[in-house]
């Protein structure tokens, strides 16, 4: 194929976003509930105040806030308005970031430079969460050099105190937890790990980059919601993503600070540059006005009794959701019961949850596999209140036909899936990906299909030769694994 080139003569508008309408045909259906992660929809009516929102500050630069005064006032407000969400006290303070991912690549770089000032000098700080953190916490330590430990987690998915303490020594910078983690919506102990920060005299993140924007509305509404936020004394940040349940553009999140004696260790200053005194509050240079401007109008359209309603619908979607896939009796809920995450996976082997995932996308549903347990998870909002009974009714029919045709554990996507889980020797897992990596972006990744995951090269020679036969031993080690404990 050849070369993508910019066109010697610029093109027609009309021509141009025609074509770019058309590019979208093969993209997930997120309109109509199709993905259950990856897009918030609130509607029409907020869908476009947010492009006008996002259109009227798209040529701004937040990296001058003297420049455009507009957009610091916008940013401070949208971090006060997360602020008091998150109960935090008045001295709080904090930054936008463009995501989940630098938001926490910010608490742990902070943590790490506010330890490093306050001494003794370690080559080596280090990270203690439980091991159902987001990978994003795993990047902020690869970029920034610490060590991430992660402990063990309870049968109920919940970080174990007890096994994070043990991982703590002088050189622990930072204690992280999730409300709720990712994989399967659980809260994890905040007040248990408060206590051990405060005790320890450690900083605490409180990861509701997905929660930050439902969890307080999801207590309003009156479901047991254990201490999550800057209520539990230890809590020294939090991160909550408005580009989630903010129901705002993507590429907005806030970091938010008990007081600016967290925060500073955040911002990046170069004095001698001869291009002027430059001075950044996060990792980005330059830094579009529109995301921010998106949020601040996302916030003051939704208020409060927006969020609690969409909370609700959410809620109820969730409640339905658990409901259809309890009736399925190949299938369990991996999770609590009161979340707007949910997670399903198998009672036992006669179901291959890989291969329902399949099936699911074959329907047109967009399916989020996760491993260790092999789950499928779900992040629902208000926008799938109305599909939950179709999509009840097409998982009954996936599980019904894999059961019947347990041989597609071996085939396809699942085959992949299930062996990527389940190899022992992790280091060709990561050869595999990488190699997916290599062809995604390299020279010639216009030849990329991203529905297969075709080319990874190692994986895909040890598939085609014994992937169904090492397939058969890796799950009698797992049984067998299993029956020992
Ligand atoms: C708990 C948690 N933390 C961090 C992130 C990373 O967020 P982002 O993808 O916006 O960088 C996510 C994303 O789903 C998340 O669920």
């Amino acid at each position: 194929m050849a070369r993508a080139t910019i066109p010697s003569n610029g093109e027609a508008h009309e021509a141009i976003l025609s074509t770019m309408r058309g590019m979208r045909d093969g993209d997930a259906d997120w309109k109509h509930g199709r993905t259950w992660s990856l897009v918030y929809y609130a509607g029409e009516a907020h869908h476009e105040l947010l492009q006008r929102a996002h259109d009227m500050f798209f040529a701004e630069n937040a990296l001058n806030p003297m420049a455009f005064k507009s957009l610091k006032r916008m940013e401070a407000e949208v971090v006060q308005m997360t602020a008091s969400m998150l109960h935090a006290p008045d001295d709080a303070c904090g930054t936008m970031t463009t995501g989940g991912t630098e938001s926490l690549l910010m608490a742990v770089k902070a943590m790490r430079d506010r330890a490093a000032e306050r001494g003794p000098k370690t080559s080596k700080p280090n990270v203690v969460a439980p091991k159902t953190a987001h990978p994003a916490l795993d990047k902020a330590g690869h970029y920034f050099g610490l060590e991430i430990r992660k402990a063990p987690v309870g049968p109920d998915m919940r970080a174990n105190v007890s096994a994070m303490k043990k991982l703590i020594d002088k050189n622990t910078v930072l204690l992280f937890a999730s409300a709720p983690q990712y994989p399967h919506g659980v809260i994890d102990p905040i007040d248990e790990i408060g206590r051990v920060a405060l005790s320890r005299g450690i900083p605490f993140h409180v990861d509701s980059c997905i929660g930050g924007f439902v969890l307080p509305w999801v207590e309003r509404l009156g479901y047991p919601i254990p201490a999550f936020d800057f209520r539990v004394p230890g809590v020294t940040s939090m991160s909550a993503d408005l580009h989630k349940y903010g129901f705002a553009v993507k590429g907005a999140s806030v970091i938010v600070y008990r007081d600016i004696s967290y925060l500073e260790h955040q911002f990046f200053l170069e004095t001698e540059f001869p291009g002027g005194i430059y001075a950044s509050p996060s990792m980005t240079g330059t830094r579009g006005g529109g995301p921010i401007a998106a949020a601040w109008a996302s916030l003051k359209a939704v208020g409060e009794d927006g969020f609690i309603e969409h909370t609700r619908k959410a809620m109820e979607a969730a409640r339905l959701l658990q409901e259809g896939i309890r009736s399925i009796p190949e299938l369990v809920v991996v999770g609590p019961p009161d979340a707007t995450l949910v997670a399903w996976g198998a009672k036992d082997r006669a179901v291959d949850v890989y291969a329902v995932a399949d099936r699911l996308e074959d329907a047109g549903w967009s399916a989020d596999r996760q491993q260790h347990p092999a789950t499928v998870h779900h992040t629902v909002t208000s926008n799938h209140l109305p599909v939950i009974d179709e999509y009840i009714s097409d998982l009954r029919d996936a599980v019904a036909f894999v059961k019947a045709h347990p041989e597609l554990a071996d085939r396809g996507n699942a085959a992949m899936y299930g062996m990527m889980a389940k190899v022992p020797f992790r280091g060709m897992v990561r050869q595999g990906v990488m190699n997916v990596m290599r062809n995604m972006y390299g020279a010639n990744a216009l030849e990329f299909d991203p529905s297969k995951l075709q080319g990874n090269t190692v994986m895909d020679k040890v598939m085609e030769k014994v992937g169904p036969t090492l397939n058969k031993v890796f799950d009698r080690v797992e049984a067998l694994k299993e029956r020992l404990k």
